[in-house]
């Protein structure tokens, strides 16, 4: 270890799950992940950041199958392609030292390994899984995933079932597991203790199925063929896998395991806190030291989901305001342990308030006077008046010891306020001090020198303790005071820089933004893109006037429709055609419609065609619809006339 580091330091962040695109509420948890690991750089620490995407499961395999690809095309796309992950976390300046795949070779053998270990020691053993099964769906289900009784796919009936499975013996660490969160600080925040105790723990631990059957897309288990890994023991051992565990790629896990903190969602807390440690005690291996569950990032107080089409996308967010005022306004506007509320508003708000209006002012105001009123450098001057300064000189030094005091309790909120603090207390210095007056007088220069001076010193010290937050700006920051030091032995001593420091004057760090016009614009980008529509191609063939008016076609009012029995497509409509006299159509419409709601609609019909018989059943005529295909799914509405055309009338 070098002689200047302070130790090793491991943090990790949830590796993402890539069944759809990224949104806000991801970056979340990786921007807070980056600014924790570039903290403990600052301090001196030899940091390793892991992250990286967690790539099996029945629903990248469903999801695979829709797209037409096999499913590691499918998480290549969205990990590897355009916009996708590896570019979004490069966009952010994430810092990470590894990222993972846990399609990669090294890990799937390890997974293997480790699952095998666990079912020699007896840790791991062959069981039955009880559930519901689906027949036509070939789908099981646990009793909380049905909706309704039924199958959640399609809707119908289930049937009891068993499946062989492997089973994990979680039951048997309870009492350890339970110890560790109740007498150590081993979860954090305390309230998720209280919900992993209270709901998990004490109502009993059950074991935990861990393989699969029902489903390919996972680690195979290498000694029962047809059997692959639950996802999340995969998942977890990625921690691990990463640093060299029961594989050659790496070699770094006598130096960085157990890991300092795993930063997870507050809905993962429980594969953490107690899955995650029962596994490593069942492999007697070194528990990570902790385990922090933050809060959700809310839109209109719901959780962000791609399912629920709410979804902030933050290339657009990053793009229009800018990386670091993103990256800043995700930590400074909500507290790390709870949940917060996102909006556009609370963003553009935080940007003019924070950054345009108190840091990027001070810095440009300080540097502008100072180089308007001592062109390329300040001269030499002496503290002259200890109470004129005291307040500012006292409250920057002593910064840097309150801020780490929040960031070691992953207070990002009130370690960016304490720097707030400061810099509120700095613009009102210059205020106070009016170095536009003083400047009016020759005998005031050197007075006017102090005040600049420590204006400059303060936006140093702040300017550095910024770089987790917003490493670009810091550093242009630091360009701008002539190259200043930032390192962290420099950020709790005023009086560092540099008494004829020539600062650089440049554009504003952080523009204001018109909050009326942004919000019109980002409104615009929000709407869906129009998909374009597929339509038939027309045809080229042409029909001859009077062939055509051979259809007859009539207006008809629908009298009953019922499904067909034995047909998932078959819709049987009762018509009145005007003739007094009923007529039947069956129609394949079944999954476009419910029965109920075309009973009293007035249809159009082609009456002229000869009698087919469809399921036993005779069909007298065709109801005319439209047919075009959007995003690759065909859609069909029935052709609905005005109510007030009477049934029979004729459509020419
Ligand atoms: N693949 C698992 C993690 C396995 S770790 C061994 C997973 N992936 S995820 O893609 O669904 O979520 C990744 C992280 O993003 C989780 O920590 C999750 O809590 C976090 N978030 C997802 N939506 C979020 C918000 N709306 N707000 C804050 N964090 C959110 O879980």
């Amino acid at each position: 270890m070098c002689e200047r580091c302070k130790g090793k330091y491991y943090i990790t962040t949830p590796i993402y799950y890539p069944s759809d695109k990224l949104h806000i509420g991801h970056t979340y948890c990786t921007v807070a992940t980056d600014a924790m690991a570039r903290y403990k750089r600052l301090q001196g620490y030899d940091v390793m950041f892991l992250t990286g995407t967690d790539e099996h499961g029945q629903k990248i395999e469903d999801k695979a199958k829709e797209a037409g690809v096999t499913p590691q095309q499918f998480v290549d796309n969205i990990v590897l392609g355009e916009r996708g992950v590896l570019d979004l976390w490069k966009l952010m300046n994430i810092s990470n030292n590894r990222f993972i795949r846990t399609t990669d070779d090294y890990h799937v053998a390890a997974v293997q390994k480790i699952f095998r270990k666990m079912y020699e020691k007896g840790d791991i053993y062959k069981g039955t899984y009880k559930g519901k099964y689906c027949k036509p769906c070939e789908s099981f289900w646990t009793e909380s995933q049905l909706v309704d009784g039924k199958c959640p796919d399609c809707g119908r009936e289930v049937q009891d079932a068993e499946e062989e499975a492997y089973f994990f013996r979680l039951s048997k660490y309870a009492g350890r597991v339970r110890d560790l969160l109740v007498n150590t600080d081993f979860l954090e925040p305390r309230s998720r203790v209280n919900e992993m105790v209270n709901n998990f723990i004490d109502p009993g631990l059950e074991d935990l199925c861990v393989s699969r059957t029902s489903f390919t897309w996972g680690v195979p288990v290498d000694f029962d063929p047809g059997h692959v890994v639950y996802v999340w023991i995969d998942a977890l051992f990625n921690y691990m896998t990463a640093l060299g565990y029961c594989n050659d790629r790496y070699d770094d896990l006598d130096k960085f395991w157990p890991a300092d903190v795993h930063f997870v969602g507050k809905e993962i807390v429980r594969f953490h806190s107690i899955i995650w440690p029962a596994l490593l005690m069942s492999m007697e291996l070194p528990l990570p030291k902790k385990v922090y569950g933050h809060g959700w990032l809310l839109l209109d107080g719901g959780k962000m989901s791609k399912s629920k089409g709410n979804v902030v996308d933050p290339y657009i967010l990053a793009e229009r305001f800018g990386v670091d005022a993103l990256r800043f306004f995700l930590l400074r506007s909500f507290p790390f342990g709870s949940d917060g509320n996102f909006s556009n508003e609370l963003l553009i708000s935080t940007i003019n308030t924070d950054l345009a209006n108190d840091l990027g002012n001070l810095v440009s105001r300080t540097i502008a006077m100072a180089q308007k009123y001592f062109g390329a450098a300040l001269p030499e001057t002496q503290q002259e008046d200890e109470s004129l300064d005291a307040p500012l000189v006292t409250l920057a030094s002593q910064l840097r010891d309150k801020y780490e005091a929040q960031m070691e309790k992953y207070a990002f909120q009130n370690a960016l306020a304490e720097i707030f603090k400061v810099i509120s207390r700095a613009n009102k210095y210059i205020d106070e001090n009016a170095p536009w007056v003083l400047a009016k007088a020759e005998e005031n220069r050197p007075r006017l020198a102090r005040v600049l001076y420590n204006l400059l010193e303060t936006v140093r010290i702040c300017g550095g303790l910024l770089t987790p937050f917003m490493p670009a700006t810091s550093s242009e920051i630091a360009r701008r005071l002539g190259g200043a030091a930032m390192d962290w032995d420099s950020l709790n001593r005023f009086g560092l820089l540099p008494a004829n420091v020539a600062a650089v004057a440049g554009p504003a760090l952080f523009p204001r933004i018109d909050m009326e016009k942004e919000l019109a614009a980002l409104e615009e980008l929000s709407k869906p893109e129009e998909a374009p529509l597929e339509i038939e191609p027309y045809s080229q063939e042409q029909v001859d006037f009077d062939a055509f008016c051979k259809n007859d076609l009539r207006a008809v009012k629908v009298k009953d429709c019922q499904k067909v029995k034995k047909s998932d497509k078959l819709l049987c409509f009762t018509l009145d055609d005007g003739t007094g006299k009923d007529r039947q159509i069956l129609s394949g419409i079944a999954k476009y419609y419910q029965p109920q709601e075309l009973i009293g609609k007035t249809l159009v019909a082609i009456v002229n065609l000869p009698p087919r018989k469809m399921m036993g059943r005779e069909s007298q005529g065709m109801l005319l619809s439209a047919v075009h295909t959007e995003k690759g799914q065909e859609k069909l509405q029935l052709l609905m006339v005005s109510d007030e055309i009477p049934a029979g009338a004729k459509l020419c």
